[in-house]
C-alpha cells in the first residue's frame, strides 16, 4: 500500500500499440498501491490484449464503447470523467496524441479526455521514427502546453528491432511518478534555481568541446521540484530532452552564457541546484572560420571558465546551495573536499565512467552535507530526483545550511 495512491480513483486508457502488454501489470501495481481502476479500451488496443485481462487485473468491467446502454446505466462516461483523479493513458500512440492533441472525441477514451478535469497524463510507446516525426513532436508540444503530462518514452530496443527512443516506461516507474504527482508542498512558495546539461564551448563555427552529461538528472530535478510546489528557473545546456512544462526555461549554450544566466537570476532564489556539468575550460580564441586539416598536430590553447557554483556561494545573501561532484575515483574525500572549498550545504557525489551516471538512465549517489552522508541504491534518476528533493526540502525546513 502506498499512502500517496490509496483510494485515488484512476482512469486507466489502453490504446493499440504492443506496449499495451504492459498495461495489465500497470494497473496490477496500482491497485497494489491501494488505487481504485477503471480501464477504458480503444477497438486496437483489443488486438493487443484482451478486455478479460484488463478486466481480470482491474477487478471492473472494461469501458470500450461511448454508446453503449448498459455501461452508461453504470456509469455514464461524464460521471466517468468526473470520477478520474487522474487519467493515465498506457500505451499512447502516436495516434491517440495526435486525436487529444486536436480535440477529437470520436470515442470513449478521447472524449473522457476533453470531459475530465482530472490530471491527464500521456505515457507515449511507439517506433522511433514515429516518435521524432515532427508531426508527433508537435503533437506532444500542444499536449504540453495544455497542461498533460508526457512521461516518457524510454530509450532501448524495441519490438520493431530497431533501437532509440519509443519505449513505454516500466509501470513501476509509472507507479512510482503517478505517487509523485499526487504528493506536493514540500517547497511550496520556494524559489528554485537549477542548472543543467553540458556546455558546449566552440572551436570553430562547426566544432566545439562538451561532455557526455545529458541533462536527464538536472530536467529530473527541476520535474520534482515542481511537483513539490516550488517555482522552478532551468537554465540549461544544450540536451535533447523536453524541458518541464511548468519551469521557467532558459536555455543557454556556453558556461560563461550560464554563468550570466544565474548571476542574472540567482538574487531572488531559496536553492540552487548546480546539476550541469559546466566545462571547466574555452577555447583561448574561437576561429571565424572552419580549421582546415593540414598539420599533423593542432594546439588549442584553453583558458579556465569561472566557477558558477563558487561564485554564489561568495555572493553576500546566497540561497540553499546544492552541488554535484562527478567523480571517477575516490568518490567521497573528493566530493568532501569540494563540499569545504566551494562553502556548499550538500554536495551529491556521483561515481561517473563508462555506463555510469553521466548519460545514463539511472544513477547511484551519495549524499553528503554538515556532518552526515547517506548513500542511495541506484535508481532511476527520477525516482531519484524525488528523494533528493525531499531530504533538499526536509533541511530547508530545519533551517540547516553550511
Ligand atoms: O569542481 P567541479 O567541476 O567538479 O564541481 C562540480 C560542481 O560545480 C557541480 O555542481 C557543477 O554544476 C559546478 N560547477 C559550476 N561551474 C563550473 C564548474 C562546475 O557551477 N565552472
Amino acid at each position: 500500500m502506498n499512502p500517496v495512491l490509496a483510494n485515488k480513483q484512476i482512469v486507466v486508457g489502453v490504446t493499440g500499440g504492443i506496449a499495451a502488454y504492459k498495461s495489465a501489470d500497470f494497473v496490477r501495481r496500482l491497485r497494489e498501491a491501494g488505487a481504485v481502476v477503471r480501464v477504458v479500451m480503444t477497438d486496437h488496443a483489443k488486438a493487443f490484449i484482451t478486455p478479460l485481462t484488463m478486466q481480470a487485473v482491474s477487478g471492473h468491467p472494461v469501458y470500450d464503447d461511448l454508446f453503449d446502454l448498459q455501461a452508461e446505466a453504470a456509469m455514464g462516461h461524464i460521471e466517468l470523467a468526473r470520477w478520474a483523479d487522474a487519467m493515465v493513458i498506457a500505451p499512447a500512440t502516436a495516434d491517440v496524441m495526435a486525436k487529444i492533441a486536436h480535440g477529437e472525441a470520436n470515442d470513449l477514451l478521447t472524449t473522457l479526455c476533453l470531459a475530465t478535469r482530472a490530471k491527464l497524463i500521456l505515457v507515449p510507446a511507439m517506433n522511433q521514427v514515429m516518435w521524432e516525426n515532427s508531426l508527433t513532436q508537435a503533437n506532444v508540444q500542444a499536449l504540453q502546453t495544455k497542461h498533460m503530462y508526457i512521461w516518457g518514452p524510454g530509450t532501448g530496443s524495441q519490438a520493431c528491432g530497431e533501437v532509440g527512443p519509443g519505449r513505454m516506461l516500466e509501470p513501476i516507474t509509472l507507479v512510482e511518478q503517478l505517487s509523485a504527482l499526487f504528493m506536493t508542498g514540500s517547497l511550496s512558495g520556494k524559489q528554485v534555481l537549477i542548472t543543467a546539461g553540458p556546455t558546449h564551448e566552440a572551436i570553430d563555427p562547426v566544432r566545439y568541446i562538451t561532455n557526455v552529461s545529458s541533462g536527464k538528472m538536472g530536467y529530473a530535478l527541476a520535474e520534482s521540484a515542481i511537483e513539490a510546489g516550488a517555482h522552478v528557473t532551468l537554465i540549461s545546456g544544450p540536451v535533447h530532452l523536453v524541458p518541464p512544462v511548468r519551469a521557467e526555461y532558459i536555455p543557454v549554450i556556453s558556461a560563461r552564457q550560464m554563468y550570466n544566466a544565474v548571476l542574472q537570476r540567482v538574487k531572488d532564489c531559496d536553492i540552487f541546484l548546480s546539476v550541469a556539468a559546466v566545462s571547466d575550460y574555452h577555447c583561448q580564441s574561437v576561429a571565424s572560420q572552419k580549421i582546415a586539416k593540414s598539420a599533423e598536430q593542432l594546439t588549442l590553447v584553453l583558458e579556465r571558465n569561472p566557477d558558477i557554483l563558487a561564485t554564489v556561494a561568495e555572493l553576500p545573501t546566497r540561497p540553499y546551495l546544492v552541488g554535484f561532484a562527478a567523480e571517477t575515483d575516490h568518490l567521497i574525500s573528493k566530493a568532501q573536499a569540494k563540499w569545504t572549498k566551494k562553502k556548499l550545504d550538500m554536495i551529491i557525489a556521483n561515481e561517473v565512467g563508462e555506463q555510469k551516471g553521466m548519460g545514463q538512465e539511472d544513477n547511484t549517489v551519495t549524499v553528503l552535507w554538515k556532518n552526515q552522508q547517506k548513500a542511495f541504491a541506484t535508481m532511476s534518476k527520477v525516482k531519484l530526483a524525488r528523494e533528493l528533493i525531499a531530504l533538499i526540502a526536509g533541511e530547508i525546513h530545519n533551517g540547516r545550511s553550511h
